[in-house]
């Protein structure tokens, strides 16, 4: 896969054509995808959905370079937010009407009624939100800020859509304050990583009520120990009120842990 970035469509499309001449990207250059690019900033919504209704739960925003002031590589994500100032009532309400209603009834007409967690990546350009990308499932990082902010009980709403109920109705309320997750990831990610490090958590960033640690690429060793086992390993998710709190109380606990 590659891109072609032109000024217009016009000039994307002879960039594109002089590489596929020049056989640039080999078999994978046999197919050519012309998308618009979208400028500004990105917002993750995710909505609980019983093929009728899209019920959405707070909005949060990634970060996906590896890099410090947003440098370097892309990545799985590296942090993440929420709220987000940007996610205003008036933008999810737009945000309802012109993507999760007209997709859900488009499925609806497909006789594919979608019933889940529908993840709608969110480009918000100039002229209003715009789908980069849809998931049909929750987003990593984002639901390390989503859930723990989440007053409501998801596990209920969750066995309703499974069982063919309606999510009408249902409220995900959200604890006042804010939350932040930091990825922890292993030496060398995003690309090849050493596995099988030791990891230690001291309990005293376990016991606390305003941080939670979510482990992602861990393991189990031979022995029982907490090892390495994935580029990202953990995500250190702070919670408090406001942002910057959250933030501080994140980097303090990330600093204590050690692989
Ligand atoms: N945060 C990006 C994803 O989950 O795909």
């Amino acid at each position: 896969m590659g891109a072609v970035v032109g000024e217009s469509v016009d000039e994307a499309i002879a960039a594109a054509r002089s590489m596929l001449e020049d056989r640039t990207f080999g078999a994978a250059g046999n197919e050519v995808v012309v998308e618009e690019f979208m400028q500004g900033e990105e917002l993750s919504v995710f909505a609980l959905c019983d093929g009728e209704h899209a019920v959405q739960l707070l909005p949060a925003q990634d970060h996906k370079r590896i890099g410090e002031g947003d440098t370097g590589p892309n990545t799985g994500g590296m942090g993440a937010y929420a709220p987000v100032s940007i996610g205003t009532p008036a933008l999810l309400d737009r945000v309802q009407r012109e993507i999760f209603a007209p997709t859900l009834a488009a499925l609806r007409d497909d006789d594919s009624a979608f019933r889940g967690l529908l993840y709608a990546g969110l480009m918000l350009t100039a002229d209003g939100p715009k789908v980069v990308e849809f998931n049909c499932r929750f987003g990593d990082p984002e639901t390390q800020v989503v859930l723990p902010l989440l007053e409501a009980n998801l596990l209920a709403a969750l066995l309703a859509v499974a069982r063919g109920e309606s999510v009408a109705g249902w409220e995900p309320r959200t604890l006042p304050g804010a939350a932040l997750t930091t990825v922890l990831a292993a030496g060398g990610y995003p690309g090849s990583v050493r596995k099988g490090d030791p990891i230690a958590i001291p309990e005293t960033v376990l016991a606390r009520d305003d941080v939670v640690v979510f482990h992602a690429g861990t393991a189990r060793s031979v022995s029982g120990g907490l090892v390495t086992s994935g580029g990202r390993v953990l995500a250190v998710t702070g919670i408090g009120d406001p942002l910057a709190e959250a933030g501080a109380k994140r980097r303090a606990a990330a600093a204590e842990i050690r692989f």
